[in-house]
This record gives C-alpha cells, structure tokens and sequence, in this order.
C-alpha cells in the first residue's frame, strides 16, 4: 500500500459559522490564531444551506468561509455536504428516504436519511459534489476532503423496494440460480428455500430468525452499497482534483461496514473517537481502537473528531479531567495519529448538540477548556519531526468483520459471546505490559510478526489455514481460543470436529463445548509444563472438551464433569508453535501467558510495566520516538530504557528515572 503522509500536524475542530453569522466568524479567527488552530472541517452537513431547491444554488457563505479560512492561514478539511439531504428532496422524491426492518419510514428531519440505494439520492449528491468540487478546486483553503460522514452509522441498512430489488439483483449474479442460492445458504432448513429471485427477502422483521447466511451475505451487500455512495463521491473528486487527498471518518466500535474493504479507497484512515472520560475506562480501550485504525492502512491516520470534554449523547456525560483532553491526544499520536481534530470549535447555541463539549464553549475564551486546547496547539508544532514515522509491532491481533458479525448474530451457544471483548482479553494485557500491537485483517502477511492471536476465530475463510501453517511452521507462534475454525465463509460448519482447517496446526478436536452462565466459572489448573505460569486462575464464559492429537495439554480444567481435561494446549509443528486456549482466562492468566509466550520470541515491552504507564515506539529512519503516558490522576516515577532523550515538549534532556504528573503525557526523542 501507497504510504501517504500529511504535510502538516493538523489542529483544529468541525466548524459552522452558518449557524452563528458574520461578526462571530471575525472573532472566531481571532480565538483561531491564539489557539493554533491550523484547520477547520466544514461544510458537512450543509446541503440544506447550499441548495435550497432543485434549481437554486447559495454558494456565497460557503465562499466567504472559504476565503476567510485562506485570509486567516487555516486549511479547509472540506464536507462534500452529502450527509444530510435538504427538505425538498425527501418532498419531491420519497424514494431517497429509508425504510427500516419493520418497513417503516424514516421522515425528513434529522441528518443521513437517505437510502444507500437510491438512484435520486446518488444522482443529486454526484451533482453537488460535483459543483463543490469545481467550485473549489483551486481555492487556497482545500487541504483535504472529507466526504459525507460516518457513512451508515445512523440508518445501518435499508430495507425499500429499492434496496430488495438490488438484493436480489446481487444474489443472482453471485448464485446464477435459486437452487445454487438455495443449497449455499441452507435454505432447506424450515423450508425457507426459494424458486424465483423476487420471492428471496432480506432480514426484515420475521416470526423468528432468519437464515445466518442470509444474515452475513445481506451485510456484505450492504457494505457494497454504501462503498457505492462513497466511491461515487471519490471518483469525482480525484477527477476534479487529483492532488487533494481524501479521506471519510470511521468509528470504532462500529461493526456494520468492514472498513479493511475501504481502506484501499481513501487516502488515509480518520476515525471519529470518544472513549468515555469516566475514570474507570481501560486506558487500552483507545489504544485498541488506535491500533485498529492504524493497521487498516498499516500507516498513521487521523484522529479526525475527539471531543474537547464531554459528548451529549451518552446516558450521563463525563468531563475530561484536566490534563486528560491533552494526554489522549498523545496517546494518539503514540499510536499513529498525526492530527488531531475535534468535534467541535465552537459549542452550538441550539439543536441536539448544544451540550456537546466545543474549542470554545458558551462561555468563551476565559475557559478551562480553551485555555488547556491553546496551550495543547501551541506545543505542536514542536512536533512535527514525528509526522509519518512508523509504531513498530511485533505482535498482531486477527480483527475480521465476517467473523464479528457471525459471532454475535449466530443464535447459542451464548449471547454473551462479544467479539471485541474477546480481542481485548488479549490486547489489554499486552498494553498493561507496554507489548505494542498490529490490528491486522485476517489476509495480511504474517511473516513480519513473531506472535500472532486470532481470538474467536469462529470462520475460518479459504487461505487461511495455509498461511497459518506456514507462518508456523517458519517458526512463528500463533495462537487461537475456542469457538474457532467452526464454520467456512459461507457460514456452514466443518464436519468432523472444530477447529476444521485449523485442527492440523494446533494438533487437536473439540469434541463438545459448554457455555457458562455468567455466575458460574471453572478454573484453569496449570501443570508446570508452560514456564513462569503456575497456579490456577479463573475461566469464564465457555469450556471447549478437547481430543488431543499431537497437542500438549498446559492446564486442565478444574471442575466439572471434564475436570482435568485440558483447557490450554500447545503443539509444535514445523519450527513454530501453535496455541490453543480453550475457556476465557481472567486478565491475570492473560498477563502471564502472554509474557511467556512473548518473551520465548524474544518480543520485549517497551518499558517495564508501571500500572497505568503506557509507553510505545514509533520510529523513522532518522530517529526513535519514546512515548510515555501516565493514565493515573496522581505523579508516579519511571525509569527509561538506558539512553539519553529530548523530550519534545519540554524541550529539556532527560535519563534514568523521571518523575510524571498527573495524566502526563512525555514525547522523548532518543539521542
Ligand atoms: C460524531 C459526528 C459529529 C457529531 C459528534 C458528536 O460521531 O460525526 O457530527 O455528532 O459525533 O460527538
């Protein structure tokens, strides 16, 4: 992949001066330049402002906006508009509206209300993006574009007339006939099966469930459909200007569009991120998700919307500390961001978001919060030295959308199987331990790691098994839990026991497995035949009962009728190693396991662990950036690799042990 990277350190937040008027854009360009603020991201969800009627065009705020940015020296991240249709449109053509599972209507009145499908809709939005696109394309502002907007996140699928027809339009130019589709999907079953394309549904409202295939193609398509809407606005944009790099913001946590898809489509990942400013979230809840944007590309991105405090859309809305708004900016940055962008400048006087956090909130510049965004935009620029370097991993994690989707609509074993927190069991242990690590989907080559971990690999798609084994048997150390290698990509189950194309590398079948109620747990008893881990620790939530072939038993089970059954296993094959852990193990097994696992592969932390330290690497071919962030609300002490280095920030040198404040963020430059 192409590597690009962003010709400045970018600061600044979403920007409406359509909602305040003339005189407040004067005194925002002044707050602007005190705070640092180098661009402003408009124009996003202003078509209503643009196009007051079909025939009617009102370019001239968005003009003066434009021009004001480029007077003032602040860069256009510019909206193409699309992500919030006009009034009239939802009048004259209905069919731009969505209609959701139960065959409801959504009304005109709020934002993204659009159907992915509609040919109306996809034609007035080529149109608009079209006469920005000219409007623009030389003007001093643009610096990037930024089209639509968390495209799906508020109306995840459509279910018009439309859309159904494009369904099966799309089903029989992959199935060919309704028996192929049929015998693919497991129709059979209650008899569901079809014999002409319009008789074929898609998941809306049903007695009971529907067909799990049909559940896992319906969101392939409509991952389809919505990269439609985004490459129809891409294609015009790179006609009109080739040189503006493009970008739409993703959300993490958001599982209804497989973003490894749309990776290859813009030039570099933006991700809207708000983890809840409430103390006790896991300081690795950002650094997954930073982890997860940056192996989309595997190269830095964008964080292109944090809050400045506090959302307005949560059940209770938290503050950011002091002093927290500036560390997770950092945290960011360690973990590959090179912007930082907030949601929003300047705090809404009305509608939904007026409680929504802001650069400048209602009461204005004299403001903890203002004041605390310019001294953050003051120091950037020192900064920029770190732009485009590289987070070096030798660890990755599988993250696969098939199989998060699978996992988690799939009726039993248990409802309480959630795909991500499966990947934070093992993503969290290894940040407390300063163990950097990739994001990676499940396609990519593995050679360049030492360990790679596929948690809940429930579908095991054509591929994988063979670079598995190769990644193994070079020397590699993979490892897997339980629940894994079940089904193919079409979600039907290997015969012959799990995990199916997996069973040869990690030497073993699972005859039987048990959910566990969530105030039940059983207990993992180790042997002494795995290093540095003995005792026993908790297991929770599912048991697999193995058949062991080549695989070596670690711990056994302790308690239940297949007391002393194994529960971790290890098999050699080639010059690697292959792990299977079949329960979830508590954090503190986690930490244990994966520490020895790691340290066999000669993988090392970046620091020693300190709770709550958090200390990650990126490097260019100049230099070496140690990145060191106290996540604790009270000073804590912590003794650097043996070097000597320049704290950015500070502009100061520093060795041995150093003292960090509060929610402290250090970027240290090794000399
Ligand atoms: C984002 C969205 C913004 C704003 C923000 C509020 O997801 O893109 O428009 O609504 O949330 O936190």
């Amino acid at each position: 992949m192409k590597k690009f990277v962003l010709s400045n350190i970018y600061f600044g937040g979403d920007y409406t001066p359509e909602h305040f008027g003339k005189e407040v854009m004067e005194e925002d360009m002044r707050l602007m330049k005190k705070a640092g603020v180098n661009i402003a991201t408009i124009n996003v969800f202003s078509w209503g402002q643009l196009q007051p009627d079909e025939d009617t065009w009102t370019f001239e705020w968005l003009d003066e906006v434009m021009n004001t940015l480029a007077k003032n020296g602040i860069s256009a991240d510019l909206g193409t508009a699309t992500a919030s249709t006009p009034a009239w449109m939802a009048k004259k053509y209905p069919e731009i509206l969505p209609i959701d599972k139960n065959g409801l209507l959504f009304y005109h009145g709020s934002r993204q209300t659009f159907n992915p499908n509609s040919p109306k809709y996809r034609e007035l939005s080529k149109k608009l993006v079209r006469k920005i696109a000219e409007r623009y394309k030389d003007h001093p502002a643009l610096c990037m574009w930024h089209v639509n907007n968390e495209l799906s996140h508020l109306v995840n699928y459509d279910f018009s007339e439309i859309t159904i027809k494009k369904f099966q339009n799309w089903c029989k130019e992959k199935y060919g006939t309704c028996e192929n589709l049929n015998n693919k999907w497991g129709l059979h079953f209650w008899g569901n099966n079809i014999y002409q394309w319009d008789e074929l549904m898609p998941p809306m409202r049903t007695a009971h469930q529907v067909s799990t295939t049909l559940l896992l193609e319906w969101k392939r398509f409509t991952n389809e459909c919505y990269m439609e809407v985004a490459r129809d606005e891409i294609a015009i944009l790179r006609e009109v200007t080739p040189n503006v790099p493009i970008t739409t913001n993703f959300l993490y946590e958001f599982k209804t569009l497989d973003y490894f898809a749309w990776a290859d489509m813009i030039d570099f990942i933006s991700v809207s991120s708000f983890p809840d400013p409430k103390t006790t979230t896991h300081p690795g809840e950002a650094a997954l998700s930073h982890d997860f944007m940056r192996g989309l590309k595997d190269q830095p991105f964008v964080l292109l919307e944090q809050a400045p405090s506090q959302v307005n859309w949560r059940k209770v809305n938290v503050n950011k500390k002091p002093g927290v708004m500036r560390l997770w900016s950092y945290q960011g940055m360690a973990h590959g961001s090179d912007s930082f962008m907030f949601y929003q400048w300047r705090a809404s006087v009305q509608g939904s978001e007026k409680f929504h956090s802001a650069i400048v909130p209602h009461i204005g510049e004299n403001s903890r919060v203002f004041k605390e965004m310019t001294q953050f935009g003051r120091e950037l620029p020192s900064l920029k030295e770190v732009l485009g370097s590289d987070v070096q991993a030798d660890v990755a994690i599988v993250l696969d959308y098939n199989n998060w989707w699978t996992v988690e609509f799939t009726p039993g074993p248990t409802a309480l199987l959630k795909y991500l927190e499966n990947l934070q069991a093992y993503h969290y242990p290894l940040f407390e331990q300063n163990i950097t690590t990739d994001i990676i989907s499940y396609d990519r080559d593995m050679s360049k790691y030492k360990v790679v971990i596929a948690p809940l690999l429930y579908m095991v798609k054509p591929g994988f098994k063979e670079s598995v084994e190769k990644f193994v048997s070079e020397g590699g150390t993979f490892i897997t839990t339980f629940f894994s290698g079940v089904v193919d990509e079409m979600d039907r189950v290997f015969q012959g026991g799990f995990p199916g194309p997996l069973s040869d590398v990690l030497g073993l079948k699972v005859e039987e497995f048990e959910a566990m109620k969530p105030y039940i747990n059983n207990s993992l008893v180790m042997n002494d035949k795995l290093p540095n881990v003995s005792g026993q620790f908790e297991s929770r939530l599912w048991c697999d009962i193995l058949q062991l072939g080549t695989a070596q038993s670690l711990a056994e089970y302790g308690s239940d009728f297949f007391k002393g059954t194994p529960a971790l296993t290890v098999n050699n094959f080639g010059k690697g190693k292959a792990y299977y852990v079949a329960t979830l193990p508590g954090n503190e097994f986690m930490r244990q396991f994966l520490r020895q696992v790691c340290a066999e592969k000669g993988v090392k932390p970046v620091l020693e662990a300190t709770e709550k330290v958090e200390a990650v690497v990126r490097s260019n071919k100049d230099n070496e950036y140690l990145f060191v962030m106290n996540h604790n609300y009270e000073p804590v002490e912590v003794t650097l690799p043996d070097a000597e280095y320049f704290d950015l920030l500070t502009q100061t040198t520093m060795k041995g042990t150093i003292r960090l404040d509060a929610v402290q963020p250090v970027v240290l430059r090794k000399n």
